[in-house]
């Protein structure tokens, strides 16, 4: 065999490995038996012995990432660690701090501070001290559950066990990043693959004294639950942080212009391999907690923070072959099976490549040598390919004209925002029958976001849909999970843990389940739209039903909700108009046990209540407006209806139309003097 093959060979038992290793010690969800797992180290083993040219910090021998943890208690967070949205471009940084001061109603000209803190490529930790008394130390986990990993932190020999002085709160979680500096690295360099993973690994050993050999160190970055705020701003708090004892990030400066904050960009990347650890960007703060607490988050990520990424590993590898993957909306996305090639200490088989647009934009084509980046956690992708690497057998690459999986004629649909058709190329599932959409629907449904059903992961989706056992959502709660004994890996123990999470994950909130079902447009952000604005699923359910009937009040009513538009409406008939998918539904409702949506603020003037907002208000932008009317207990509207309560109404821009058509509703106006006095209640 030559050298190439071999490599091949050996790199994909690797990450065979890798994932097996995944599954047993991550997922808690062995997918093949031990003899089998065994003999593939073996012929890893034996590869390696036999070819001295193979050479993998990924080897068997020298990797302890997956070590047996054990099993941690999982305790929730007081406050989710939720993740940053990420800039690629000054464009994109340039685009944030715009949001910014337009939701904090600020001229774009007015001057706010921002801090800047490189991002350190570790695992994130919290730290809860109870009067100055370290007692709890948490994974980020799911970033709504962690692992108590309280003994590990303790070795560490930077986190204080009783913070210094007596100025801090009662009560302070704080946040930060365990990680291991280039230097020492360098020593256990032969164990692992990078020193993220080095840091990953040492964290969740099961004996703290094992996490101790390892040279972890810890720097905090901010807070999540506290009691007393001693701090208004990021630095001072910052520098609080010093004063208990802990040792804070260099490099950390405050900006309050674009031009500044990347002119220090450019200056840390050039530092980037002389500095003392991996640092893979740099964490911009609105540095004010203030601001801050008025722009809150949005999804999984705060309005106040952006994580500016340095520029990618970059790898070259040959394209064994493209593949069409059918999506849950029935997107087709070209994926390029890749040479398994290591960027920056990651084993990488797959690229994207996003659509039939970008492949012919780069002519991509099977067979090309190309260069492959691969930026923190953001999919691999082709920047370009080496034409002068290719055979005289090389061929255009030709996007299918029918669905891998069904069939079906594809489709690239019209936009009717942009007024073009869409990059995207789509299967459009005329009898909602495509297996391949059906797959991805389960294991949507199954994700972590949606119904969280530990154990029931792509892989194991995929292995009972081969099976035959799953085919709708509601299968699930129906499998009869004794048979599983049958099939290779599956032990009593992960049986019954199946078990115990797919029944924990029938009780589940409104929002998450509207999420769960898979509609087209129907995201997160909306899912909660819908959720606080029918409260509970019956009604829920009753309306979109409704929608494909003569009667156009319910989709007038649809319209009245702020956020739900053309593309979510037009979805939501599609959806409705399947019988298939009504039985899903319908099924789904009689199984689980959905919570109505709960509002957690007291009751306020605002509870329940419907409202819109009109004209321009003095202190506050529209964005932040319907922000604090949510956090009222409000239902937005973008437009009156006679279920509209409120018509809040600006001192300046309003339209006396719309005053009007409130009037003969009805429908009580607040001026802006009224609407301020119910905020500052
Ligand atoms: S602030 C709401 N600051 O980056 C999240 N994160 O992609 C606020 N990180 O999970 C995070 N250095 O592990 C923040 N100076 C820094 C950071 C930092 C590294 C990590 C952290 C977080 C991830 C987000």
């Amino acid at each position: 065999m030559e050298k190439e093959k071999i490599k091949a060979l050996y790199f994909d038992k690797i990450t065979k490995l890798n994932e097996y290793n995944k599954a047993y010690y991550d997922q808690d969800n062995p997918v093949i038996s031990d003899y089998k797992y065994d003999g593939l180290k073996i012929e890893i083993l034996n590869l390696e012995k036999k070819y001295k040219f193979l050479k993998s910090k990924l080897s068997p021998i020298k990797t302890i990432g997956y070590k047996p943890s054990g099993k941690f208690k999982k305790i929730k967070h007081k406050i989710p660690m939720l993740s940053l949205s990420n800039a690629f471009s000054e464009k994109n940084v340039v685009d944030f701090l715009k949001k910014i001061k337009n939701f904090l109603k600020l001229n774009n000209d007015h001057e706010i501070e921002i801090i800047a803190e490189p991002k350190i490529d570790g695992i994130s930790a919290s730290l809860h001290y109870i009067n100055g008394q370290l007692k709890l130390g948490l994974s980020r986990g799911d970033g709504i559950t962690g692992e108590d990993i309280t003994s590990n932190l303790k070795t560490i020999r930077n986190i204080p066990i009783k913070l210094k002085g007596t100025k801090f709160p009662a009560y302070i979680e704080l946040r930060g990043e365990v990680y291991i500096s280039t230097k020492d690295f360098k020593n256990i360099s032969h164990k692992f693959a990078n020193p993220r993973n080095a840091a990953g690994g040492s964290l969740r050993q099961k004996d703290s004294l094992e996490t101790k050999k390892i040279p972890l160190q810890f720097v905090p970055y901010g807070f999540g639950f506290v009691k007393e705020k001693l701090f208004k701003t990021q630095s001072e708090f910052l520098e609080l942080l010093k004063k208990w004892g802990f040792k804070v990030g260099q490099h950390i400066n405050v900006f309050n212009n674009i031009e500044d904050l990347i002119k220090n960009y450019i200056d840390l990347e050039n530092k980037r391999s002389s500095l003392e650890y991996d640092v893979d960007g740099i964490v911009y703060k609105i540095n004010d907690l203030n601001f801050q607490k008025r722009l809150g988050y949005i999804s999984n990520s705060p309005r106040w923070a952006i994580a500016h990424k340095f520029s990618s590993t970059k790898a070259i590898s040959k394209i064994l072959n493209i593949e069409i993957k059918v999506g849950r909306t029935g997107a087709l996305t070209p994926v390029a099976k890749l040479q398994p090639v290591n960027v920056g200490g990651v084993i990488i088989s797959n690229a994207t490549l996003h659509n039939e647009d970008e492949i012919i934009r780069k002519d991509i084509r099977e067979g090309d040598i190309a260069t492959i980046q691969r930026a923190g956690d953001v999919i691999p992708q082709i920047i370009s390919v080496n034409i002068n690497k290719r055979t005289s057998k090389s061929k255009k690459f030709v996007f299918p004209h029918k669905c891998p999986s069904c069939n079906s004629k594809v489709v690239k649909e019209f936009n009717s925002n942009t007024k073009k058709k869409d990059a995207v190329t789509r299967c459009p599932d005329p009898n909602y029958s495509c297996h391949a959409i059906l797959k991805e629907k389960l294991k949507h449904f199954a994700s972590k976001d949606a119904l969280n059903i530990e154990g029931l992961g792509k892989k194991v989706v995929d292995n009972f849909w081969n099976k035959k056992l799953i085919k709708y959502s509601y299968d699930i709660f129906n499998l009869d999970l004794s048979i599983l004994k049958k099939f290779d890996g599956w032990g009593e123990k992960s049986i019954i843990n199946l078990k115990n999470s797919i029944n924990k994950s029938k009780k589940i909130s409104l929002d998450r389940f509207i999420f769960s079902i898979g509609i087209r447009h129907i995201g997160q952000e909306n899912a909660k739209v819908l959720a606080k604005y029918f409260l509970n699923v019956q009604k829920f359910f009753e309306i979109c039903k409704k929608i494909n009937t003569d009667n156009q009040n319910h989709i007038n009513e649809l319209y009245t909700i702020d956020g739900i538009g053309f593309s979510q409406i037009d979805s939501l008939k599609k959806f409705f108009l399947n019988k298939q998918n009504i039985i899903v539904v319908s099924n789904l409702i009689n199984l689980l046990d959905i919570e109505n949506y709960k509002s957690l603020v007291k009751k306020t003037p605002l509870s329940g209540k419907s409202i819109m907002f009109t004209g321009t208000f003095e202190n506050n932008s529209r964005s932040e407006l319907k922000v604090i009317a949510e956090n009222l207990g409000a239902k937005i509207l973008s437009s009156i209806s006679k279920k509209t309560n409120f018509l809040a109404v600006g001192s300046q821009k309003s339209t006396t139309k719309k005053i009007n058509e409130a009037k003969s509703l009805n429908i009580k106006i607040l001026t802006e003097k009224d609407w301020n006095k119910i905020i500052n209640k």
